[in-house]
């Protein structure tokens, strides 16, 4: 139903709208000046912008639903404060499908209700919206933090993003070395498994960690190092089979453009706080960084 709106030919079109979001955040941030927090000035409105005019989502709640999808993740909190700001998405977003209802836009959401509003309800079509804002923005705005600190500490690899033919190695490479949904949704098994010799009894729950598989000697040697031109099979960020990740051609293109864009506007791009200072999260299902003080 979705898949569709997300292929790799549908998200090669989208590619001068995304670069022009981008320009103009970047734009904004320049305008605003140093330091600045990265998060809020770039990592975050990069996706948010271009998922938000993908769905039909008004791009001024970013920062609400952002608030939102943090916690969700955040191991740190109780079961009942996250299952609240599950609660608050969903009717955030079922208020937003009730909107379409009357008048359809042009987004994913406007088109779902379009073709397919006579079969599926509304809190089944925000439980839609919800999974595609979920994880159009959250997993993106780590991935361009982590990825822009990576690479702070890296600036042969700064270097080597002006070169086109470099951009996709780079990018690769950053989503196995950063894996940053650690794991996917839990599995549970409906029969007794055996699998790499572990025994698995039915009804019990498995959990994937995506950053070790990624590190695994059987995909690649010396795993623990960033190498963009390592000899690698193919990684599991984006997940595997039949739930691979329906945003990975829209992830990827946002992050081949945004991170040459970036270190091309600002060459001189710096930490501004000592790296021990980062506030990395400390407990979340996607690996992240709360803020990213910077300056150039
Ligand atoms: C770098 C960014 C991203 C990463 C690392 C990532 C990672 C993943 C992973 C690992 C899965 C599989 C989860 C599992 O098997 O349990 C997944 C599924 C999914 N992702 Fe992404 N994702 C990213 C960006 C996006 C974007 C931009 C969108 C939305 C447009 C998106 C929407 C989804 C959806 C809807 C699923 C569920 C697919 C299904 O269950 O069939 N993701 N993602």
């Amino acid at each position: 139903m979705i898949a569709p709106a997300f292929s790799p030919r549908r998200v090669e079109e989208l590619r001068p709208r995304i670069e022009a979001n981008v320009v103009e955040i970047l734009d904004a941030m320049e305008a605003a000046g140093p330091p600045t927090d990265f998060v809020d000035s770039f990592a975050l409105p990069v996706p948010s912008m271009v998922i938000c005019e993908l769905l039909g989502v008004p791009y001024e709640d970013r920062a609400e639903f952002n608030e939102r999808s943090v916690v969700r993740f955040d191991g740190t909190k109780d079961a009942a404060t996250r299952a609240a700001a599950v609660e608050a998405s969903l009717e955030y977003m079922a208020r937003l499908v009730v909107r379409q209802r009357a008048d359809p836009g042009e987004g994913i959401l406007g088109m779902l209700v379009r073709e397919h509003g006579s079969e599926i309800g509304n809190r089944e079509l925000a439980g839609i919206g919800d999974l595609l804002l979920l994880g159009g923005h959250e997993t993106t705005v780590n991935m361009l933090a982590l990825g822009t600190l990576l690479l702070l500490g890296n600036p042969d690899k700064t270097e080597a993003l002006r070169s086109e033919e470099n951009v996709d190695a780079i990018v690769e490479e950053l989503l196995r070395y950063l894996s940053v949904v650690q794991t996917g949704v839990p599995r549970v098994a409906r029969t007794d498994v055996t699998l790499a010799g572990q025994q698995i009894r039915r009804g019990e729950r498995l959990l994937c960690s995506l950053p070790s598989a990624n590190r695994d000697m059987a995909l690649t040697a010396d795993g623990d190092s960033f190498d963009p031109w390592r000899k690698a099979g193919a990684h599991l960020a984006f997940g595997h089979g039949i739930h691979y990740c329906v945003g990975a051609p829209l992830a990827r293109t946002e992050m081949r453009i945004a991170f040459p864009a970036l270190f091309q506007r600002f060459p001189a791009l710096r930490l501004e706080v000592p790296f021990t200072e980062v506030p990395f999260r400390l407990s979340s299902a996607i690996y992240g960084v709360d803020q990213l003080p910077v300056a150039w």
